[in-house]
């Protein structure tokens, strides 16, 4: 069974999902730790519920940005853990971790990368004006958003989208797709070869398609 940890900062509705898709068999994994960068976090209270060990570690106890990673990557380490799952962690991830699980930390961002990355993915979309916007989980490398991609959910963006309503649609979307880009990680069908993710066995719908607005005449 794989043993994940997850890194969050905040609402941890993500963390949620995944602990969802464990509990109904969905999910063939566990959850051997929760570490938290911000105390109030309410991924904590989500841990409580579920019985998974949690741990705060406070970047101001360390003297460099590295140290603080070394630490998270120590801790995860000692419990066993193979992938690591940043699901709201609002902070970029620095070499020690990426060193000691290389390409085994998944990301997942509110748009379909590469556009939009950084901070406020959601609002980015909206004020840019694009007609569909969505999510991706990818492998995180030392950039911002910059790994290899191993899905993605597309939404349309509507006319009276705000920064709000467009995260709830694309927000219901993560839920989906982490828990199954974990669920390929599980089942060993993830291979990521120079930038790319190839999937085992997966040959893709040729017929798929999102258009937005719709097409009022065929
Ligand atoms: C999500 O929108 C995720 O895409 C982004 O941060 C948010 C975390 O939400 N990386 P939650 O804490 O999982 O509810």
């Amino acid at each position: 069974m794989l043993k994940i940890g997850v890194l969050a900062s905040g609402r941890g509705s993500n963390f949620q999902a995944i602990i969802d898709a464990i509990e109904s068999g969905r999910l063939k994994a566990s959850v051997e730790l929760l570490v938290v960068d911000n105390p109030s976090a309410f991924a904590i209270e989500r841990a409580k519920k579920h019985s998974i060990p949690y741990l705060y570690v406070n970047p101001k106890d360390f003297g460099t940005k590295d140290e603080f990673y070394q630490k998270i990557a120590d801790e995860l380490k000692s419990k066993g853990v193979e992938l690591v799952i940043l699901a709201g962690f609002m902070r970029v991830v620095r070499k020690p971790l990426l060193d000691a699980f290389p390409m085994r930390v998944m990301n997942i961002h509110p748009a379909l990368l590469p556009s939009f990355p950084g901070l406020h993915g959601q609002k980015q979309a909206v004020d840019y004006g694009v007609r569909i916007s969505g999510c991706t989980v990818h492998f995180v490398d030392e950039g911002v958003d910059t790994g290899p991609v191993i899905i993605q959910a597309a939404v349309p963006v509507l006319p009276h989208d705000t920064e709000d309503t467009l995260s709830e649609r694309i927000l219901k979307y993560e839920h989906k797709i982490f828990p199954e880009a974990i669920r390929l990680f599980a089942e060993g069908r993830l291979e990521v070869v120079g930038r790319k993710v190839m999937i085992k066995d997966y040959k893709g719908e040729e017929d798929a398609v999102i258009i937005n607005p719709p097409l009022q005449s065929s």
